[in-house]
């Protein structure tokens, strides 16, 4: 039995639907924790590819329960659609079960966030426009509406007229935007609430009964670590906290019942939206990961910015996630290169600098310190085990894997289930260990102090 978090160890796109797609063939239940439908996951099943935003890609799977948990937003209309498209490839989404505390995703939402953008004219974050930030904001300010809301026709009623009215001063005065029209608005979201209905569950007590049965319970991040809105790159980050500890938050639980922390990044970075990026690469190089990686959001379609490898926040994330091991994935995307870099460290005005500088103001001058080793210059896209690999692509493996101070249980080479060498169980392989000065050990037990009344 395991109860394990997968997380982007970047900003975002890691590639992390692959992992939980692989990793969902033994999870008894999946669950989603935060963000919201400006994610973006990409599955490819045989020949057919599955785009989805809010269900788990857990939901390929006939006998794995999927949950929308408490953490994240739902755009009802999109959720349906994606019902929809499920239904018509035959999938079943019966086992699909949203959290009656998540925030539901209105109109004014998504006109706020689009208007908000525009007026920040060059301080826009590159938002993918979803609502996303004002759907958690009002869910901070205490104006949201929750899905047990959603579902009640009294609290609907009363709620969304005292709230549209208020939000229609905003659009109106702040934004210049025709206001909403209450009713038609409470019309649309009655429909949306009779087709949810039925999924609609306290997903707190289910994720519980299910580690009281000893199911395997995988919790899916959506976004990365440097999107986190504590920990990220802020203000260029989304309103949700995709690190680990979001897991126990979004889901319910309490942080005992973790098991074990996968982080996923790719063999190289992008970002997509605003916000500094030390290893992007502007010219010829950056678009031929760009076209090599088919780097292109799931959710926007827009061109994601490419980079180098980027040890720095790589160990900044094992750090903020307690990353147990790591999956990379898309090194195929490197196979034609003659010469790799790696970011081993920032110059910061002059200054060396090997930890992730928690101001934005210093990280935004970061000059990336490269390392280069060599290529391999041929195809990987068919190897399925370590011994398969060149020496060189095996080589930079290791070398991202020391720097960063954390196992690789996982490399991807291609979209496709297959494309994938296990190194190690990523569950059940042994826990990473913190490490000394002295390189021994360091013990993860309570440490039993002489002042305790416990210590013996
Ligand atoms: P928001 O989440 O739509 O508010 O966008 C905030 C920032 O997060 C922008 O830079 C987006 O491009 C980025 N972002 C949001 N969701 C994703 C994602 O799933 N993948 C990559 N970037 C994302
Ligand atoms: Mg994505």
């Amino acid at each position: 039995m395991a109860n394990v978090i997968v997380i982007g160890a970047q900003w975002g796109d890691e590639g992390k639907g692959k992992i939980t797609d692989l990793l969902s063939k033994s999870a008894d239940i999946v669950v989603r924790y935060q963000g919201g439908v400006n994610a973006g996951h990409t599955v490819v099943v045989q020949d057919q590819t599955f785009k989805l935003h809010l269900i788990p890609s857990g939901i390929l799977y006939e006998d794995t329960e999927c949950i929308i948990g408490s953490g994240t937003v739902i755009d009802p209309q999109v959720l349906i659609e994606e019902l929809d498209q499920l239904a018509a490839l035959n999938i079943s989404t019966e086992n699909l079960m949203i959290s009656q505390m998540a925030h539901v995703t209105m109109p004014y939402h998504r006109l706020i966030d689009q208007a908000s953008e525009q007026k920040r004219g060059k301080r826009k974050i590159g938002t993918t426009g979803r609502g996303i930030g004002p759907t958690y904001a009002d869910k901070s300010e205490r104006t949201g509406v929750r899905i047990i809301d959603l579902v009640n026709a009294n609290n609907l009623h009363e709620q969304l007229e005292w709230t549209i009215n208020y939000k229609n001063v905003i659009l109106e005065k702040l934004y210049d935007i025709p206001p909403l029209d209450p009713h038609e608005v409470i019309q649309e979201y009655m429909g949306y609430a009779e087709r949810l209905r039925p999924h609609v569950v306290d997903s707190s007590l289910k994720i519980y009964e299910g580690i009281k049965k000893k199911r395997n319970i995988l919790f899916e991040g959506a976004q990365g670590t440097l999107l986190d809105l504590d920990h990220g790159t802020y203000p260029y980050v989304t309103s949700s906290n995709p690190v680990a500890g979001g897991a126990c938050i979004g889901a319910g639980i309490g942080p005992t019942m973790i098991d074990r922390v996968i982080g996923v990044a790719k063999a190289y970075t992008t970002r997509v939206g605003e916000g500094p990026f030390p290893t992007e690469l502007d010219g010829d190089l950056g678009e031929q990961l760009c076209d090599r990686g088919s780097e292109f959001g799931t959710t926007t379609g827009r061109r994601r910015r490419c980079g180098w490898f980027d040890a720095v926040i790589g160990r900044y994330a094992v750090r903020i996630n307690g990353m147990d091991c790591l999956a990379i994935t898309k090194l195929d995307v490197l196979d034609t290169l003659a010469e790799i870099k790696v970011c081993v460290a920032y110059n910061i005005d002059g200054v060396h600098c090997e930890e992730f500088p928690s101001s934005s103001l210093r990280f935004a001058r970061c000059e990336p310190i490269y390392e280069t080793l060599p290529g391999w210059r041929q195809s990987t896209a068919q190897c399925r085990s370590l011994e398969d690999l060149p020496k060189a692509a095996l080589d930079y493996l290791k070398f991202l894997a020391e720097l960063m101070e954390v196992p690789i249980a996982i490399v991807s080479l291609g979209a496709s289930r297959d494309q994938t060498i296990i190194v190690e169980d990523p569950i059940h392989g042994p826990k990473r260990a913190l490490l000394d000065a002295n390189g021994a050990p360091v013990n993860h037990q309570p440490h039993d102090s002489p002042h305790s009344p416990f210590a013996n």
